[in-house]
C-alpha cells in the first residue's frame, strides 16, 4: 500500500519509491500538511510546533490556547476569511453574502486506481499501479464539501492532486476561487524556477530566490500562453542538475491558470495553483459539484535532471492517452517555411516528391489550403478546399502524395474564425465579443465561443468530416491568437465569469471526441509555435510544435527550457532553411539536424533549393535519426550544464532505461581563438559496463585532436570524462554514440 492511515497519530501518508507526503487531522479537524520530501517513515507532524504569533487569529473553541492559529500552521487546502491571511485555495459566497471557506475534516477513503475528473484530462493508470486517497473537508456554515483527491504512482514518484467542490446546502453558492492544490513548504530556503517568454522565445528558464511576499505567475489568455508556462520548480538554493531537493508542480490545464507563491511572516512557503481566479466565478446550485483541473507533483532529492525525468515519464506514460505517445513517429516534411501561403498543387507535389527522395515518411500541408486564403486575413472557418490553388481538391492532392509512398498530414485552426469567411457571415454571434464593443483582432482573426455546445459540435463535425472523407494520417491543430472580449450570449449575466473555463472545457470536449474516434491519427498541437504547450494538451496530443523560431541556436534555449518539464518526444522540432527565416542566422545543416533530433524530428524547407550534397546529408540525417529514434523517445534525458554555466557550448545526453545505449549531442555556440579544452563527463551510464564509442563531428574541428573511438569503461566516461577536439567556425556540432558491449 502506498497510502497509509495511522489512526493513533491521525496521519495520512502517501509513499512513493523515493518520496513521502503526509497530512494530519489536527485540532478541530483542520487538515494540516506535515511533510513532503524525501521518503521518511512514521509521524512527521511533531516537526511543527504551534506558536503564539501576534495578530494571528485563534479558533474560538480553543479559548485561551493562543499558540494555535490557521495563519501559522501549514494547511492542506487553505481557507479564506477564517483566520488564515495567507493565500487562499477556495473562496465561496452564499446567497446572503457570507463568503470565505473554513474547512474541517469529515471523512477519508483509500481506493485502488486513478480518479477521473468531469470534463477534464487526468492521469490514467495504464499499468494498474495507482492508488487514490480522497479526503473530504466541509464548511458547515456555507454548506459545501471539498473532496481533496490524491493519486499516488509509487514507482514513478508521482502524486496527482485535484479538488471536487460540492454544494451541500440549500441555496446557491458562487465559487470565486477554486484552486487545484495548495502545497506548503514550512521550512527551507528555496529558489523558484519558472519558464517565461514570448512568441518565438517560449519557456526561457528563470531562476531566483523566493523572497517574502506573494509572487503570482500565470496566464489570463484562456490558453496556457507563450508568456508563462504552467510548470514551476521550487528547489533548494544549492540544487544543481545532479543534486538537491526539487519540487515540480504542473497544472494539467490549457486555459487561464495561476501559480501563486507566498513566503510568509514565518518564512514558510505556500504554493497555490489552479484556474486563475481573476476572471473566474462559478455558480453551484444545491447538489451540484465542480471539479478543478489536476496538478502533477513530483519531488526528487537528487537534482533537476531527476525531477525532469519524473515528469517526462508521467506525461509520456500515464497522462497521454494517444497510442502515438509510445510509438515511433514518422519523419515529416512541412511546407510552411517552404512556401508560406504561396503554393499550388504542382508546387506541393514537387516538394512532396523531393521529401520522399530524402527519406521522409509524411508530408504536411500547412496553412492556406482552404476557403480563398492567400494570406492571414481570411477564410478561417471555411474548411473546404481552395480549388484555385488545388484543382481536383484534397482528394486528388492526397492521392498524389500517397502515390509517392508518403503519409499525408493537414493543418487546421478550427477554434478561430476570420471576419471574411462564410462561417462568420452565417454565425457572427459565434465569435467572442462584448456587446457594444468592437472585438480585438489577433492576427486579423476572432476566436470562436467554445463554451457553446453548438460551436464545439460544429468544430468536431467539421474536423471529423475531413478525417472521415480523406485519407489523412496527421493533423496539425493550431491557434494563433489569445482570447479577449470574453462575453457569451449563451450565458446569463451572473454566469459570465464561467466563460473562460467553459471555453477550455469545450476544447477538451472536442479533443476527447476526436482522439477517441480517430486513434490512428497523429495529432500535433500548435499555438503560433509553443503558446499552448502544456500537460492538458499533451493528455490528448503526443506532440506540440515547440516554437515558431526554427533557428537552431535559439532552439537550444527553448528546447532546454522545455525539457525541464516535458519529454523530447513531445517537442516538435524541424530543420529549416539557412539563413534562418526568423533570425537571419546561418548555421550548418548538420547542426540544425542535431538540434531537431532533440525533438519530434522533421524538416520545414523547400528541398528543391538544396544542393545534391545537402540532399545526401539529409538522407544520412534521417537514417541516423531512425537509428536513434527509440532511444531519444523513451530514454532518460540529462542536461549536462547548469543554467549559470558559461555558454560557449550546449550539450545534452539521452540514456536508454537499460543503460545499454546513449547519445550525447553538443553544439558549439561561441568559437574562441584559444579555447580551454572542451571536456565533458557523461551521465547516467553503468560504471561497470564497457561501451563502444562512436563520434560524429560535424563540420570544422582540428583533425589531429580527434579523440580515439573504440571501447571505454563506463566508469571512465562517467568519472574521468572525454575531451573533444578543438572546433571552430560557425556552430559546429557533435554526436557521441555509446553502445554497451557484451562482456
Ligand atoms: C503558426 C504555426 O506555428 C506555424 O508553424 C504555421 O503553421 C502558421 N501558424 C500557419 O499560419
Amino acid at each position: 500500500m502506498s497510502i497509509i492511515y495511522d489512526a493513533a497519530a491521525r496521519t495520512l501518508t502517501l509513499h512513493t519509491r523515493d518520496s513521502s507526503y503526509q497530512m494530519q487531522i489536527g485540532p478541530l479537524g483542520y487538515l494540516l500538511h506535515t511533510y513532503y520530501g524525501r521518503r521518511a517513515e512514521g509521524d512527521l507532524g511533531g516537526l511543527h510546533l504551534p506558536k503564539d504569533v501576534g495578530f494571528s487569529p485563534n479558533p474560538h473553541p480553543l479559548g485561551a490556547r493562543r499558540g494555535w492559529s490557521p495563519d501559522t500552521m501549514p494547511q492542506e487546502y487553505s481557507g479564506a476569511n477564517a483566520g488564515d491571511f495567507r493565500l487562499s485555495s477556495l473562496k465561496a459566497a452564499a446567497e446572503n453574502g457570507a463568503w470565505g471557506a473554513d474547512l474541517r475534516y469529515l471523512r477519508h477513503e483509500i481506493r485502488r486506481g486513478a480518479y477521473a475528473l468531469e470534463g477534464l484530462p487526468a492521469a490514467l493508470d495504464p499499468e494498474d499501479e495507482a492508488e487514490t486517497l480522497s479526503v473530504t473537508l466541509e464548511d458547515r456554515a456555507l454548506g459545501l464539501e471539498v473532496e481533496l483527491l490524491y493519486g499516488v504512482y509509487e514507482s514513478r514518484d508521482l502524486i496527482t492532486r485535484a479538488a471536487r467542490i460540492t454544494n451541500t446546502g440549500k441555496g446557491e453558492l458562487r465559487l470565486e476561487k477554486a484552486a487545484s492544490a495548495c502545497l506548503e513548504l514550512p521550512f527551507g530556503d528555496w529558489d523558484l524556477i519558472h519558464f517565461q517568454g514570448r512568441h518565438t522565445m517560449e519557456r526561457q528558464p528563470e531562476r531566483g530566490p523566493l523572497l517574502h511576499g506573494v509572487r503570482s505567475l500565470g496566464s489570463g489568455r484562456v490558453s496556457s500562453s507563450h508568456q508563462e508556462n504552467p510548470f514551476v520548480i521550487l528547489c533548494d538554493r544549492h540544487a544543481t542538475q545532479e543534486g538537491g531537493d526539487c519540487y515540480g508542480l504542473m497544472p494539467v490545464y490549457s486555459g487561464s491558470f495561476a501559480v501563486q507563491i507566498q513566503r510568509d511572516q514565518m518564512d514558510a512557503v505556500r504554493v497555490v495553483t489552479g484556474i486563475r481566479d481573476e476572471d473566474f466565478s462559478w455558480a453551484l446550485a444545491p447538489g451540484e459539484r465542480f471539479d478543478t483541473p489536476q496538478v502533477l507533483l513530483c519531488f526528487r532529492h537528487d537534482g533537476l535532471n531527476a525531477l525532469s525525468r519524473c515528469f517526462h515519464r508521467a506525461l509520456r506514460e500515464v497522462l497521454c492517452r494517444s497510442r502515438w505517445s509510445r510509438k515511433a513517429r514518422p519523419v515529416l516534411l512541412n511546407n510552411w517555411e517552404a512556401t508560406y501561403f504561396n503554393f499550388d498543387a504542382d508546387k506541393i507535389l514537387a516538394i512532396a516528391r523531393e521529401a520522399k527522395e530524402l527519406g521522409a515518411d509524411l508530408f504536411v500541408l500547412d496553412d492556406g489550403w482552404f476557403g480563398h486564403r492567400s494570406d492571414d486575413h481570411s477564410s478561417l472557418g471555411d474548411w473546404f478546399v481552395n480549388e484555385q490553388k488545388l484543382p481536383g481538391g484534397l482528394e486528388s492532392l492526397i492521392r498524389g502524395v500517397k502515390a509517392l509512398g508518403l503519409q499525408f498530414g493537414l493543418w487546421v485552426e478550427p477554434e478561430m474564425v476570420s471576419e471574411d469567411s462564410e462561417l462568420f457571415r452565417a454565425h457572427p454571434d459565434w465569435a467572442l465579443s462584448v456587446p457594444g464593443r468592437e472585438p480585438s483582432l489577433g492576427r486579423s482573426q476572432l476566436a470562436l465561443d467554445l463554451s457553446r455546445p453548438e460551436v464545439t459540435d460544429w468544430i468536431f463535425e467539421t474536423v471529423a468530416g475531413l478525417l472521415r472523407r480523406y485519407d489523412i494520417d496527421y493533423i496539425k491543430w493550431d491557434i494563433n491568437r489569445s482570447l479577449t472580449d470574453l462575453w457569451s450570449p449563451a450565458l446569463p449575466a451572473e454566469r459570465q465569469g464561467e466563460l473562460a473555463h467553459r471555453c477550455t472545457l469545450g476544447l477538451y470536449r472536442v479533443l476527447d471526441r476526436l482522439t477517441a474516434e480517430f486513434p490512428r491519427v497523429l495529432f500535433e498541437g500548435c499555438a503560433g509555435g509553443g503558446g499552448r504547450f502544456d500537460a492538458g494538451m499533451l493528455a490528448y496530443f503526443p506532440q506540440i510544435w515547440c516554437s515558431d523560431d526554427t533557428d537552431p541556436i535559439e532552439r537550444l534555449v527553448i528546447q532546454r527550457g522545455t525539457s525541464y518539464g516535458y519529454p523530447l518526444s513531445c517537442m516538435g522540432a524541424h530543420v529549416s532553411a539557412s539563413p534562418n527565416h526568423q533570425t537571419g542566422r546561418t548555421t550548418p545543416l548538420d547542426t540544425r539536424a542535431v538540434v531537431a533530433m532533440a525533438g519530434g524530428f522533421g524538416y520545414e524547407l523547400d528541398p528543391g533549393k538544396l544542393s545534391a550534397q545537402e540532399k545526401d546529408r539529409i538522407r544520412a540525417q534521417i537514417r541516423r535519426f531512425k537509428d536513434y529514434e527509440e532511444l531519444l523517445r523513451e530514454g532518460d534525458y540529462y542536461r549536462l550544464q547548469e543554467e549559470e554555466d558559461p555558454r560557449d557550448w550546449a550539450a545534452w545526453q539521452v540514456v536508454s532505461r537499460e543503460r545499454d545505449e546513449s547519445l550525447l549531442s553538443l553544439v558549439l555556440t561561441h568559437p574562441r581563438a584559444n579555447p580551454a579544452p572542451l571536456h565533458l563527463r557523461f551521465m547516467g551510464l553503468d560504471p561497470q559496463a564497457r561501451y563502444e564509442l562512436r563520434l560524429e563531428l560535424f563540420d570544422a574541428f582540428v583533425p589531429e585532436e580527434r579523440p580515439r573511438e573504440g571501447v571505454y569503461a563506463g566508469s571512465a566516461l562517467l568519472y574521468a570524462g572525454f575531451t573533444l577536439p578543438r572546433m571552430y567556425g560557425d556552430y559546429p556540432s557533435a554526436q557521441i554514440h555509446l553502445k554497451k558491449i557484451a562482456d
